[in-house]
């Protein structure tokens, strides 16, 4: 929690957007204490850049308000729109427009110039970044002459220059290949930690999120659905889309239909229903399931049917995908099931699911996860 007298690094109230009569973001509200790394995780086109510009004053919010740092930098109502050179933010994106005709120095000592600082001061500070990012050696080359993931640390370094307290990134690793990215996700997270800064970070890589962030904020059709650490997301999701969005595998969320009182999936039974709706969703996790003989025995608990779509090996355990009853579904084992792709396979339930929905995908109180 935020000390009472610290103010949050950023805090917006009440923010909506609208591009003419396209409404993108929906009322958001979010208070987020100094120091820590929010991700903005979502679907394509849910307003997450659109968040992000509005954070550094690249797009004014049509309504509510956003501050920075204490201070109010925009408020729809009020048509208070703080330029993003005065904001104390340093922004970069997938694309990092680097100086061509300059080197690498000349970039990241460019808002230094801007600034106005003196020339030992500027030599002082670009010398630190470079160092910081471990590209001391590359700063009399020009961006042609580097490769592209040492161009992205040219960005880093360009927008870490002026010393920001917010870092605005968005998706700054997906030009990168895989290992790189791997590489840059724990360098970025050392330079946010070392710079004391807070950041906002962008993307729709699920993974991306789960490791970098203290906090996410699932972003969906321009609302955030939850707000929390990512143990909040995967231990206690707000919604069917948290649920199905985050994890590795996600979890599942079965449909199901109140039959005789009890929620039944293509006629299979799963659980009580009792206080339930006619129609719900259901959460298991891919652990909670198993695999089970085709006939039952006495003191079996919920079964069903489903085929087998495929089984790969991960981590020591083997993720199988199933269909069932038109959903599909993931099962974690440690012994892969006797069974072929297309064959069908009986899967186990436990008594009760981790978390019900409505049929809107709302979470519905009582079912702890
Ligand atoms: N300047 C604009 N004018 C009109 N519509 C816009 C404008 N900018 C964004 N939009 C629309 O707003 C919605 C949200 O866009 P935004 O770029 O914020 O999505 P995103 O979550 O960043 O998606 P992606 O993951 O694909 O980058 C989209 O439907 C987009 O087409
Ligand atoms: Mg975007």
């Amino acid at each position: 929690m935020n000390h009472p007298l610290v103010p949050p690094a950023i805090e917006l109230r009440g923010v909506h957007k609208r591009f003419g009569a396209s409404h993108v973001v929906k009322g958001i509200d979010l208070a987020l204490e100094p120091r820590a790394f929010l991700v903005l995780l979502g679907p394509s086109g849910c307003g997450k850049s659109t968040l992000l510009r509005m954070l550094s004053g690249l797009e004014a919010p049509s309504e509510g308000s956003l501050h920075i740092l204490g201070r109010e930098v925009a408020n729809g109502a009020r048509g208070i729109v703080v330029p993003p050179g005065e904001r104390g933010l340093g922004l970069v994106f997938q694309s990092y427009a680097l100086w061509p005709h300059m080197t690498v120095r000349a970039n990241v000592e460019w808002p230094l110039k801007v600034a106005r600082q003196g020339a030992a001061q500027r030599t002082r500070r670009v010398d630190e970044v470079l160092a910081l990012l471990g590209i001391g050696a590359l700063g009399e080359r020009y961006p042609s002459e580097i490769s592209g993931g040492q161009q992205q640390r040219v960005a880093i370094a360009r927008m870490l220059s002026p010393a920001p307290g917010l870092l605005l990134f968005d998706e700054p690793l997906s030009n990168l290949d895989a290992q790189l990215r791997l590489e840059m996700r724990s360098e970025l997270l050392r330079v946010h930690r070392e710079a004391g800064a807070t950041s906002v970070y962008v993307t729709h890589d699920q993974v991306e999120a789960m490791t970098m962030a203290t906090h996410v904020a699932v972003m969906n059709e321009g609302v955030v659905e939850q707000f929390g650490t990512p143990r909040d997301l995967l231990d206690d999701p707000a919604s069917a889309f948290v649920a199905t969005f985050v994890g590795t595998p996600a979890a599942n969320v079965l449909p199901v239909r109140a039959e005789g009182g009890r929620y039944a999936i293509g006629g299979h039974v799963l659980c009580d229903a009792s206080g339930g709706s006619d129609s719900a969703r259901l959460l298991y996790r891919a652990t909670d399931l198993s695999f089970a003989a085709p006939e039952a025995t006495p003191g079996d608990g919920p079964r069903a049917p489903a085929t087998l779509i495929e089984v790969a090996p991960m981590a020591g355990a083997f993720v199988c995908a199933l269909m069932l009853a038109g959903t599909r579904i993931a099962v974690v084992t440690a012994v892969p099931p006797d069974a072929a792709p297309g064959d069908t396979v009986m899967v186990r339930f436990p008594a009760a699911p981790r978390a019900r929905f409505d049929a809107r995908g709302r979470r519905i109180a009582g079912g702890a996860a």
